[in-house]
């Protein structure tokens, strides 16, 4: 980028609107007292579109006045970002990426096109419509080769730029003629051309179901994918599909491997398909036999993360209860850390113990300082 100074030849005598000062004094009015400098960058913003789309001399040394700031912190600030036109440009200013994503993609094409239709970076047409010049990244690289438009009313994105697609832009804008900004292909935002290029497959764990969306009577074809549990982590809480067997030996226990876990979230009854929480009689837990509903408590399919710990060192599990909650999936003290007042009621009703026991006895606080210790 090369140094990027005041215009030589600057208006005679520039002052701020009404309108400008006002919005800078609302920016002013979001920072603390002494704070109020913060608002810089929106102030010079708004003065650069009273301007016309450039940021005059006598516009940077108001804005200082207003900010109580040296003219020299204003003109650091205006100096450094490409956002702000240190010289009059046209009535559509074109900030053209040349970055490596775009330059790849063909922006040496598009500044040709510019170069031809406007003269070189920093030149305003002779028909004072349009101006441009060469910018870094702009943020846009998936929709690569890309150009900020700026103008009084907006400052767009035009995206999946092409030598042939940028000269009608150009042309629509010149004539006063109305330019969708977004990518300039077929594509909506940045999917890939031409559709899915990946997750298209019907592999095993490839599904697809048709169902409803949202404010539409038409069925809509959905891909989903089931991963294999045992690729993530081991250890996880929530929901535990229906159908899915409980065995005590766990490594004896089904998978979610190929059952549909989109049941009860799209287009289907939400409760359809999940357990059964029974009535509380008297708003007191079944202690003495198992719960009615299948377990929703963190658990593993086995000491899947090595070595189990050794669960007794909790002031309150003797080798009862350990071999009880290792029946139940739960092998190590960073599980019972994560418990919830939820989860607590469900181990108490599933290994016997009595109701409020494994809160005065502090396992889940135990737990957690255990599992630092171990970490
Ligand atoms: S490289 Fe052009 S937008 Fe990122």
């Amino acid at each position: 980028m090369s140094a990027r100074r005041l215009a030589i030849i600057q208006p005679e005598d520039f002052k701020l609107s009404a309108s400008a000062k006002k919005k800078i004094s609302a920016w002013v009015k979001k920072y603390p007292k002494d704070r109020q400098r913060s608002a810089l960058i929106p102030a010079l913003w708004i003065a650069q579109k009273d301007a016309g789309g450039w940021i005059p001399e006598a516009a940077l040394r108001e804005i200082g006045d207003i900010l109580g700031m040296a003219y020299i912190r204003v003109y650091e600030v205006v100096t450094f970002y490409t956002m702000f036109n240190m010289a009059p440009v046209g009535e559509h200013h074109i900030q053209l990426c040349g970055t490596t994503p775009c330059w790849l993609r063909g922006s040496d094409d598009l500044i040709a096109v510019l170069e031809r239709r406007i003269g070189p970076r920093g030149s305003v047409s002779d028909d004072g419509k349009l101006s441009w010049v060469e910018v870094e990244c702009l943020g846009a690289c998936a929709n690569a080769p890309m150009a900020q438009i700026s103008n009084a009313k907006n400052d767009h994105y035009y995206e999946d730029l092409t030598a042939e697609n940028f000269e009608n832009l150009l042309d629509n804008l010149v004539a006063g003629r109305k330019v969708e900004p977004g990518p300039q292909n077929t594509r909506y935002t940045s999917e890939p051309e031409g559709g899915n290029t990946t997750l298209t497959g019907t592999g095993p764990y490839h599904k697809t179901k048709l169902i409803n969306l949202p404010n539409t009577d038409k069925k809509t074809k959905l891909n989903y994918y089931m991963p294999d549990p045992k690729d993530s982590r081991a250890t996880r809480g929530g929901w535990v599909d229906p159908d899915r067997k409980a065995s005590a030996d766990p490594t004896k226990r089904g998978s979610n491997l190929g059952r549909d876990l989109t049941k009860g979230l799209v287009d289907d009854d939400p409760n359809k398909g999940r357990p059964k929480r029974a009535p509380a009689k008297n708003n007191k837990l079944k202690t003495s036999a198992q719960p009615s509903f299948k377990p929703k408590v963190i658990y593993t399919d086995g000491p899947t993360d090595g070595t189990p710990d050794d669960l007794k060192k909790i002031n309150g599990i003797g080798p009862k209860f350990e071999s009880d909650l290792n029946r139940k999936g739960i092998y190590y003290f960073r599980q019972i850390g994560a418990w919830k007042a939820a989860d607590i009621r469900m181990v108490e009703a599933l290994i016997g113990s009595s109701p409020g026991r494994i809160k005065r006895d502090e396992w889940v606080k135990q737990a957690k300082k255990l599992a630092k210790v171990k970490a």
